[in-house]
């Protein structure tokens, strides 16, 4: 009994709540630089295409980079987020008449993308995390005049009403791999801040006369 109790008091956190718990930061960081870009009133019609776009940049780099790993290869079969992107950005142009230039991008040689496959689960942890939030950011949103249904809020609405199914699939995933590869947990919650700072570095960049 003793032993069951210390052992309870001892046993050491599981993937899930250690990236939860050791990215909480960065998240609480990303969520404020989006808030402030999504949520003003009223919504910077061309700051959000500028968003969408250096999002799309980002996106691109790293599925091609996720797609190279075996196992996170296998989850991007069905988790690949650039065709919702893509579609927001031609509503935008064509719908609401938005271009911009593609001043204020960043560098691309400046970001870390994952070196091994143990840090391409924390970067898929961030980009399947995010369409989580994506839920709330779609109620704020839907209401504005520009967007009508769907249209130009695709990415944020994500997996829709299989968002918690999908988010579940990734966890158990995400548990079978650290089992197969004892000593990764902390490559994946040091892929995961990465890609939290290029995402912050990147949303940082977006600037509109
Ligand atoms: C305005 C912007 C954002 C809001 C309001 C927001 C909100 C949230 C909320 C409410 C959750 C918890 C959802 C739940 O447990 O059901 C969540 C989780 C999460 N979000 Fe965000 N988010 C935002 C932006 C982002 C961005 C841009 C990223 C990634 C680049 C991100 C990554 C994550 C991750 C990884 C989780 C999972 C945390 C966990 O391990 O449980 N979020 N977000």
């Amino acid at each position: 009994m003793t032993d069951n109790v210390t052992a309870c008091k001892v046993a050491k956190p599981d993937i899930a709540t250690r990236l939860r718990r050791e990215t909480r930061d960065a998240h609480c960081q990303i969520e404020a630089v989006m808030s402030d870009l999504l949520f003003a009133t009223p919504l910077d019609l061309q700051a959000y295409q500028h968003m969408l776009k250096l999002h799309r940049s980002y996106y691109e780099l790293v599925e091609a980079k996720l797609g190279q790993f075996h196992t996170t290869a296998a989850m991007m079969r069905e988790r690949c987020k650039l065709s919702w992107l893509d579609s927001d950005i031609r509503y935008l142009k064509k719908d609401c008449g938005q271009s911009v230039s593609d001043h204020g991008s960043y560098a691309s040689e400046a970001l870390e993308l994952p070196e091994n496959e143990a840090q391409a689960w924390g970067f898929l942890y961030v980009f399947e995390g995010a369409t989580l939030g994506g839920g709330h950011i779609l109620d704020r949103l839907r209401h504005q005049p520009h967007f009508k249904g769907r249209s130009g809020l695709r990415f944020f609405h994500s997996y829709g009403p299989k968002t918690p199914a999908m988010w579940r699939e990734f966890q158990l995933s995400l548990q079978q791999f650290v089992a197969a590869n004892p000593g990764s947990e902390k490559q994946i919650i040091n892929g995961a801040n990465l890609s939290f700072s290029n995402m912050y570095a990147l949303m940082k960049g977006v600037r509109v006369d």
